[in-house]
């Protein structure tokens, strides 16, 4: 049994909450939030009035990924959106232990996020103080690109560093999965798989999310 979470950035935002309500309906675990500032990444997605309107339709745990400058900044408002997970980038946080902190005071679970070329060994002083660390499968800022295979290994290294050091925290993979994908992330150790355009992009949506829920 896998954990899903889809990703609502392929989603059809005029109609967000029909597909909440889906979502609601559907085998997923989680729901996932992209929100990006097109400066961290080169886009822009939604903001926090967009996610205040989801947060009372939304019946599964809301997984926050902040793709944006400096995430400590806004804390207090993902906490205030009713977010369960907060993923903050390795790349965009000055003084991630702080940052991680902040977010457990906050009550939120803390979740560190590292891009394709950012190595897995430089979350050593900080794996055992997150719940989770999310893995990019792709460089973020688009959904349905193509899964980058070597993150494979990366699922493997993430594995053994966490059972190394004593770590409850669980693995999470963003980007290209799919049911072929998807598979072989589970083989390779990970929790949780994040999906957008799989998802969305099928003609029966639901029956999507349970193919990736039973591997
Ligand atoms: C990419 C986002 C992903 C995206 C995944 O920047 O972080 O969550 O929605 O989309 P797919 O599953 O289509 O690659
Ligand atoms: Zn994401």
């Amino acid at each position: 049994m896998t954990q899903v979470s889809p990703s609502l950035l392929s989603a059809d935002f005029a109609n967000l909450g029909r597909d909440v309500e889906m979502l609601n309906e559907s085998r997923a675990s989680m729901i996932h939030i992209d929100v990006m500032d097109g400066v961290f990444v080169p886009n822009i997605s939604f903001g926090f009035p967009v996610l205040k309107s989801i947060q009372p339709l939304a019946r599964k745990p809301l997984d926050v990924h902040l793709m944006i400058v400096d995430p400590g900044r806004f804390v207090n408002q993902v906490r205030d959106i009713g977010a369960e997970i907060m993923n903050v980038h390795y790349e965009a946080c000055t003084h991630l232990h702080r940052t991680v902190q902040q977010i457990k005071a906050a009550g939120m679970k803390a979740a560190v996020t590292l891009n394709p070329a950012t190595p897995v060994c430089l979350l050593e002083d900080i794996v055992t103080e997150v719940d989770m660390v999310l893995l990019m499968s792709v460089n973020p800022g688009f959904g349905g690109q193509k899964f980058i295979s070597g993150t494979l290994d990366k699922v493997r290294r993430l594995r053994d560093l966490i059972a190394r050091s004593g770590s409850a925290a669980t693995i999470e993979v963003d980007g290209g999965v799919n049911l072929e994908t998807g598979r072989q992330l589970v083989e390779a150790g990970a929790d949780i798989l994040v999906a957008g355009n799989y998802v969305f992009g099928a003609a029966d949506q639901k029956a999507a999310i349970a193919g990736l829920a039973d591997l």
